[in-house]
C-alpha cells in the first residue's frame, strides 16, 4: 500500500501525517524526523509490549540516547499523577530542550504525552505515532492536548502542535473490537459535520471497516485527517469553526464523566452523544427525521450504544445538564451544543433547557 502525506497547514507550525502500513519499523524514513540527541517513547503498559521495541529499533539510527516510558494504560490514569511521571522520566534522564517525545499509543497517551510537550522546559517537540483508530482519525492530529479533571472532562491542557503524525495501520490489528467501534464514532462524525458524500461512503462501506480491511481503512483515515486538515488550518485555537469537530461531544462527556473516567469509551459516549445531538437539531427544526434515522442507522451498525446511560435515578436530565456546564464551548454557564443545521453542516448554539431535557429523557435508558 502506497505511504499518503497529509500535510496541516499553520506557517511555522506545519507538519505532516503519514499514512500507511508497516510506517513503524521504518520511521526514519517516513518523513524527517526532529533532530536531536535524545529521545523518550512514552507509551502505557498495553502496548509497549506490542510496539515499543519496533520503535526504539527504528529510532536507534536517528538519535543517540532512547528511553521508553511505561505509564498504566487507561483513561481514568489521565490525569495530574500520570502526567507527573513524564516529568519525572524528563528530569531523571536529563532530558533537555531538544529531547523529541514519541507518544506511542491512543487518545489518551497522545494527549498526555502533548500536554507534557507544551510544558516541559516551555516546549520540546513531539512526534505522534498513534495506534488506534481514534487517535489516527482525530486525536494525534491538531495539537489539542490535555488530562481529566474528576469534574470535567479534558479541562486542564493546552493547543501545542505535533511535528509529525506517523498513522500506521497495520497497528490496527491488534486493537480490540470494542476500541475499533469507539474509533469509528470519530470516523462517523465527520460525515454529517462536513461531508455527506463520505457518510455515504461510510453508509456502503462499514462491513468492510469492521473487518479492518486495509484500503477502507487508509481511506477513512485519510479522508478524516483531511477534513480535520481543512477546519484546524482555518481556526487552530477553536475561536469559532473549529467547534464542530465536538459534534456528539458535549453528551458524551457528559457521559464519561458522570459514569466515571473508563466506564464507557470516550467512543461510545461520542456515539450516544451524536445521536442525542442529532435528536436536538430535530427538535430544533434544523433537520428531518430521516437524518437522524439515518445517523443512527450507522451509530448502530458501527457497533456503538444508540442510547445515553442513567447518570442519576431521581433527576437524570438534571444530572446531565450539570455535568454539560462545566463544557469548554459553555458560555456564562450557558450550555452551546454542536447541532446540524442541514445535511453536511454545523453549528454551534444553545438550546432551551427544557428541549435538551426532552432529548435525554427520550435518549438515556
Ligand atoms: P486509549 O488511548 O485509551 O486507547 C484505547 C485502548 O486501546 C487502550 O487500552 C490502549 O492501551 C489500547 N491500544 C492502543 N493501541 C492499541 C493497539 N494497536 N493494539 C491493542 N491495543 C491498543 O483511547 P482512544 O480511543 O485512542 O483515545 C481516547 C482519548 O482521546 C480520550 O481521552 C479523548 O478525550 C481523547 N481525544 C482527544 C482528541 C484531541 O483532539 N486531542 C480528540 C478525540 C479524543
Ligand atoms: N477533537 C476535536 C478537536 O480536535 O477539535
Amino acid at each position: 500500500m502506497q505511504q499518503q502525506s497529509i500535510k496541516i497547514d499553520l506557517s511555522d507550525r506545519s507538519y505532516a501525517i503519514e499514512i500507511g502500513t508497516d510506517l513503524l519499523g521504518n520511521v526514519a524514513n517516513v518523513s524527517d524526523l526532529p533532530k536531536a540527541s535524545s529521545a523518550l517513547i512514552i507509551t502505557n503498559d498495553t502496548v509497549a509490549p506490542l510496539y515499543a521495541d519496533c520503535l526504539r529499533k527504528a529510532l536507534k539510527n536517528s538519535y543517540q540516547q532512547i528511553e521508553c516510558l511505561v505509564l498504566p494504560d487507561g483513561e481514568e490514569h489521565k490525569n495530574w499523577q500520570t502526567l507527573n511521571k513524564i516529568f519525572d522520566a524528563l528530569l531523571q534522564n536529563q532530558c533537555d530542550r531538544k529531547t523529541v517525545l514519541f507518544a506511542l499509543g491512543g487518545g489518551v497517551i497522545g494527549d498526555m504525552t502533548g500536554f507534557a510537550a507544551a510544558c516541559y522546559m516551555r516546549g520540546v517537540p513531539f512526534v505522534q505515532v498513534p495506534t488506534t483508530l481514534l487517535a489516527q482519525v482525530d486525536s494525534s492530529v491538531g495539537g489539542k492536548t490535555a488530562i481529566n479533571h474528576p469534574m470535567g472532562k479534558n479541562m486542564i491542557g493546552a493547543f501545542y502542535q505535533p511535528q509529525l503524525v506517523v498513522c500506521d495501520l497495520a497497528t490496527l490489528d491488534t486493537l480490540p473490537a470494542r476500541e475499533l467501534s469507539a474509533g469509528l464514532a470519530e470516523v462517523i462524525k465527520y460525515g454529517p459535520i462536513a461531508d455527506m458524500a463520505f457518510m455515504e461512503w461510510l453508509e456502503s462501506s462499514m462491513d468492510a471497516l469492521l473487518a479492518r480491511d486495509r484500503t477502507a481503512l487508509a481511506y477513512a483515515v485519510r479522508r478524516c485527517c483531511e477534513i480535520k486538515a481543512w477546519v484546524v488550518g482555518q481556526d487552530e485555537r477553536e475561536s469559532g469553526l473549529r467547534a464542530i469537530l465536538n459534534f456528539g461531544h458535549t453528551f458524551g462527556h457528559a457521559i464519561e464523566a458522570g459514569m466515571g473516567y473508563g466506564a464507557w469509551l470516550h467512543g461510545e459516549g461520542v456515539g450516544a452523544g451524536m445521536v442525542m445531538a442529532a435528536e436536538l437539531s430535530q427538535r430544533l427544526g434544523l433537520v428531518d427525521a430521516g437524518f437522524v434515522a439515518r445517523l443512527r442507522a450507522l451509530v448502530q451498525r458501527a457497533g456503538l450504544p444508540l442510547n445515553g446511560p442513567v447518570l442519576d435515578v431521581v433527576d437524570n436530565a438534571g444530572r446531565y445538564l450539570q455535568l454539560m456546564r462545566v463544557d469548554k464551548k459553555a458560555e456564562a454557564g450557558e450550555i452551546r451544543f454542536v447541532v446540524i443545521d442541514g445535511p453536511g453542516r454545523a453549528v454551534v448554539r444553545a438550546a432551551p433547557d427544557a428541549l435538551v431535557r426532552e432529548v435525554i429523557d427520550a435518549c438515556c435508558s
